[in-house]
Order: structure tokens, then sequence, then C-alpha cells
């Protein structure tokens, strides 16, 4: 039988990578950092030359995605990229190629590659709704875009990357509209989400309300 699935979803920066990372260490379980495979794609789409828009192109890049996790670092054809990946433009770019339905469903059994015992955590905008939507949880973590905008702005300062706040909150903005609007998996919780606004809550109170979720359905 298939192994138990957590899904938590949501907008970017609204804390559900750093949430749903730490509910996976609490449980046991195996973690998939979803965005990470969109931002590697387009990453290597940026390096290759290959448009952004590009649909069969970016689909090849996706399918073949030369990528490992292994040891806290993500690389690209053996290169560390766990920095490169996490660039502003490179989340615009994951963006764009996650409206491609080709580049999607290149990257869909890769995605379900990752549910083995004891559980998986995976994290993302359609872990609930599209690719497990068969998970005995489901989460939606959202925050305010300022406060989203605030996550992101001191994430970045803290690995020594420049950044501004209002560029941060019009990016955040343009990325969620994009997001919410594709035809294809759009940003939305699944219909039986537990729907959870992280703005005035820290982390820990966020890892206990998700735990406290999961024991509950499971
Ligand atoms: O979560 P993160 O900010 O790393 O994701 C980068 C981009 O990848 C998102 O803005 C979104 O467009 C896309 N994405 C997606 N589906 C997922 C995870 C990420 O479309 N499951």
């Amino acid at each position: 039988s298939l192994a138990p699935v957590l899904t938590v979803d949501g907008p970017s920066a609204s804390g559900k990578g750093t949430v749903a990372e730490r509910v996976a260490a609490a449980l046991g379980f195996h973690f998939l950092d979803s965005g990470a495979l969109y931002r590697l794609t387009a990453l290597m789409a940026m390096k290759r030359g290959v448009a952004l828009d590009d649909e069969a192109r970016v689909a090849e890049l996706a399918a073949q995605l030369p990528a490992s996790f292994g040891g806290g670092a993500v690389r690209l054809d053996g290169e560390d990229v766990s920095d490169a990946i996490r660039a502003e433009a490179v989340g615009e770019g994951a963006s764009k190629v996650a409206a491609l339905p080709a580049v999607r469903a290149a990257l869909l059994d890769r995605q379900r590659a990752y549910r083995e015992a004891p559980g998986l955590v995976a994290d993302g905008r359609d872990m609930g709704t599209v690719v497990f939507a068969d998970a005995v949880a489901k989460v939606f973590l959202t925050a305010s875009a300022e406060a989203r905008a605030e996550r992101r702005y001191k994430q970045l300062i803290e690995k020594g990357m420049s950044a501004s706040l209002p560029a941060l909150v019009a990016d955040m903005q343009a990325r969620d509209a994009r997001d919410s609007a594709r035809a294809v998996a759009p940003l939305k919780p699944a219909a039986d989400a537990l729907v959870l606004d992280t703005t005035d809550m820290d982390v820990v109170a966020a890892v206990d309300a998700v735990l406290a979720h999961y024991r509950d359905k499971s």
C-alpha cells in the first residue's frame, strides 16, 4: 500500500517550506520541496539559453533534470546551486515555466516517486489538488503579502544577497497572480485542506498546528 502523504501548499514565502521541513523531521517522514524542481528547471533553461516560454524544449529539460538533493545541497549537473535557485530571478522564471502544462506533466512522476515509507511531507502549490490528491491530510498556509515579503527579505539578507522590500512585494504579487490565474494546477486550497493563516503565527505555532491536523486525520 502507498505511504501516507501530508501536503503543505501555499503562496510564496508563506513559511510553508520551513514549516513543512520541520513537520517532516518531527514525523520522521521524507520531504519534497516541489518548488525546487521548478526552480531547477528554470535555472537550467536560463543556463542553456532556452527561452522560458519554449514549452517543448523546457519540458525536455524538466524530464532530464540532472539534479540531486544530497547532504543538504541541491546540485544541477554536479554543481552546487543551493543558493542560485533561491534568487528572485529564478523564482520568477520558475513561475513562468510552471505555467506550461508539458513542464508540469514532465515533473509529475518525479514528484510522486518521493512517496516512500514511512511517509512524505510534500511542499508546493498543487500537492493537495493534483500531485497527491489522495493525501491523508492537507494544509494550505497563507499570510498577508506584507508579512510574506518581509519573511523573504529576511531570508535573502541572511544569505548575504541584496534585496529591496518594495520590489519584493511587487514580485510576490506578480508571482501570486500568475500562479493563481494559470489554467493548469492553479494555486488554490484543496477542498479538503485546512487553511492556516500564519500572518501572526511564529514557526513553532504553525508546526504544532500542522502536526495536530495530521494526527487528527491519520
Ligand atoms: O515554492 P517556490 O517559491 O520555491 O516555487 C517557485 C515557483 O514554482 C512558484 O512560484 C510556482 O510558480 C512554481 N511551483 C508550482 N507548483 C509547485 C511548486 C512550485 O507551480 N508544486
